[in-house]
């Protein structure tokens, strides 16, 4: 049977892809800050999928976006909890979630996030989070590799029509 071409193509690749971003981030501190910048793009239903080996700088960047957004408490690695809930007065809490010992997308789903009312940034949530949403932020952040420099390279790319037009 020949299937038709449409039906075989998944629906991430039918989505509109944006490059936002793409720099060198020297020091931790200017990961925060490009936190706090990000989180000036961020609103409800929103869901940023984090990459990068251990020690990228995913969670110090989760920080500064938990600054940006003004969230009560502090920004710290859900390693244990794997997600925490990080609230604002009216407006859409911040779930920040480590999906390192997460084996699919179904025990993501367990975790009942409301993820249309919340900004969510998910950690190693690469593969995860296919059903979750028709738009969804991709930061890509990778280490020198040579070891001597503290560097990080970032690539934001949006997926989906919200994320046309927007950077950062
Ligand atoms: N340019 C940089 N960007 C991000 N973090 C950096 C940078 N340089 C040094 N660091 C340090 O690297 C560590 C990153 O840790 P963390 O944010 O917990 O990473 P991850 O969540 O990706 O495992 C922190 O100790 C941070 O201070
Ligand atoms: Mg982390």
């Amino acid at each position: 049977m020949v299937l038709d071409s449409t039906e075989n193509t998944s629906a991430k690749e039918l989505t509109s892809t944006h490059q936002i971003f793409e720099q060198v981030i020297r020091t931790s501190e200017d990961m925060h800050e490009l936190g706090i910048l990000l989180a000036k793009q961020l609103k409800a239903g929103d869901l940023v999928i984090l990459i990068g080996p251990l020690g990228a700088g995913k969670t110090t960047l989760t920080r500064g976006v938990g600054e940006g957004l003004g969230v009560e408490g502090n920004v710290s690695s859900p390693t244990f909890v794997i997600a925490r809930t990080h609230k604002r007065e009216c407006q859409a809490p911040l779930v920040h979630v480590d999906a390192y010992r997460l084996g699919s997308p179904s025990a993501l789903d367990d975790l009942d996030i409301p993820f249309a009312s919340s900004i969510a940034l998910v950690e190693w949530g690469k593969g995860l989070t296919d059903d979750i949403s028709e738009h969804w932020l991709e930061v890509e952040i990778s280490r020198d590799t040579s070891g001597e420099t503290e560097e990080r390279q970032i690539k934001i790319t949006g997926y989906g029509d919200r994320w046309a037009g927007v950077s950062i």
